[in-house]
């Protein structure tokens, strides 16, 4: 085996047992979004009343009101935790977040006011794993625009597909060799692909070699794959320079965060024949797709569905409520973000 790999039968940690005594009403607070069944359970466990997102969180009366009582919030990767929050609620001590990119959360502000954070790592490697490679074989196969095809009775009319490109033994960039990265590493090793990788460090033990910039990755490879977390960069990791590296025949694959690309130069190079294609999970202003995206016909474009399985989302679920239930017990969070840990994990 090349690189380590959670294996899909890691169990989770066994549940601690639910609180003797139910938490304080407004112990406990939701934001409000959260999926549907944690959002039951959150109410029917510890009574949790749900903080509107949006502006309204920030001073408004549904906040001020928790103030004195609000010790946790439980919220998700993408409904995030608006910073003023942290000021707005004194007595608040976690957050326990639904999802792997914590992006949205102010970690560091959180650590300040001796706020711990935790999310749920590893849960959901393989679906984001899959999801890569789905995205993958259908950008450089063409399989979603060949399905288009039929339906519109080109196939019928006579009309010819353009040959597509092979996966299988392509040369392969990984940006961001976390856990979900080390993950499409190992899945890409089975189609004979030649890995390589960028990572803010280089991974011991990880035989697949390290390129030193995302620059020289994007030059080297036929296939990019973006594995790495949002953060608060200035500039995208992969910007205009490192497309036009990958070039005419590259490819783009993103499961990591839109704000890691530069998708006003995506978009360009897509549609002027710059880059080959793009398999997408993630944007910059989710749900907004640009128009111009959506136009093309050389892209995948996926509503940030990565980790949504029944089995995935279930054990997501799962994490969270372990972690608040560790948390109310007195317990360390089950799997807290570490505030020292480097963007470029998954
Ligand atoms: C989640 C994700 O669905 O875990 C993540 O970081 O991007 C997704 O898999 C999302 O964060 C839930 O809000």
């Amino acid at each position: 085996m090349m690189v380590p790999v959670t294996s899909p039968a890691d169990p989770l940690p066994a549940p601690p047992p639910v609180p003797a005594a139910a938490p304080r009403p407004g112990r406990v607070l939701q934001t409000a979004g959260l999926k549907a069944d944690l959002a039951r359970a959150l109410t029917a466990r510890y009574g949790a009343p749900v903080l509107p997102t949006g502006p309204v969180q920030v001073g408004g009366e549904p906040l001020a009101s928790h103030a004195a009582s609000a010790e946790v919030v439980v919220t998700s990767g993408r409904l995030g935790l608006h910073p003023t929050v942290l000021d707005a609620l004194p007595a608040l001590r976690a957050v326990v977040s639904f999802g792997v990119g914590y992006d949205t959360i102010d970690v560091a502000r959180a650590a300040e006011r001796g706020v711990v954070v935790s999310n749920t790592p590893d849960v959901l490697t393989d679906c984001v794993a899959d999801t890569a490679v789905a995205l993958a074989l259908d950008v450089m196969r063409g399989f979603s625009a060949a399905d288009r095809w039929v339906r519109t009775g080109a196939w019928a009319h006579g009309v010819e597909l353009p040959l597509t490109r092979r996966l299988s033994g392509a040369r392969v960039g990984i940006l961001g060799l976390g856990r979900i990265g080390c993950a499409i590493a190992h899945r890409l090793e089975a189609f004979g692909c030649a890995i390589s990788y960028h990572n803010r460090r280089e991974r011991p033990g990880v035989d697949h070699p390290y390129v030193a910039t995302p620059l020289e990755l994007a030059a080297s490879v036929d296939l990019l794959v973006v594995a790495a977390a949002g953060g608060t960069a200035s500039r995208p990791l992969v910007g205009r320079a490192e497309l036009e590296a990958l070039g005419p025949d590259g490819f783009l694959v993103n499961v990591g965060r839109g704000s890691v690309v530069d998708e006003e130069a995506l978009v360009e190079l897509l549609g002027a024949g710059g880059l080959g294609g793009a398999g997408l999970d993630v944007f910059a202003a989710e749900p907004d797709v640009p128009a111009a995206l959506r136009a093309l016909d050389n892209v995948v474009l996926l509503p940030h569905v990565g980790s949504a399985t029944v089995e995935t989302r279930a054990d997501m679920t799962r994490l969270v409520l372990a972690n608040l239930d560790a948390w109310l017990t007195g317990s360390r969070l089950v799997t807290p973000v570490a505030e020292s840990r480097p963007l470029l994990v998954g």
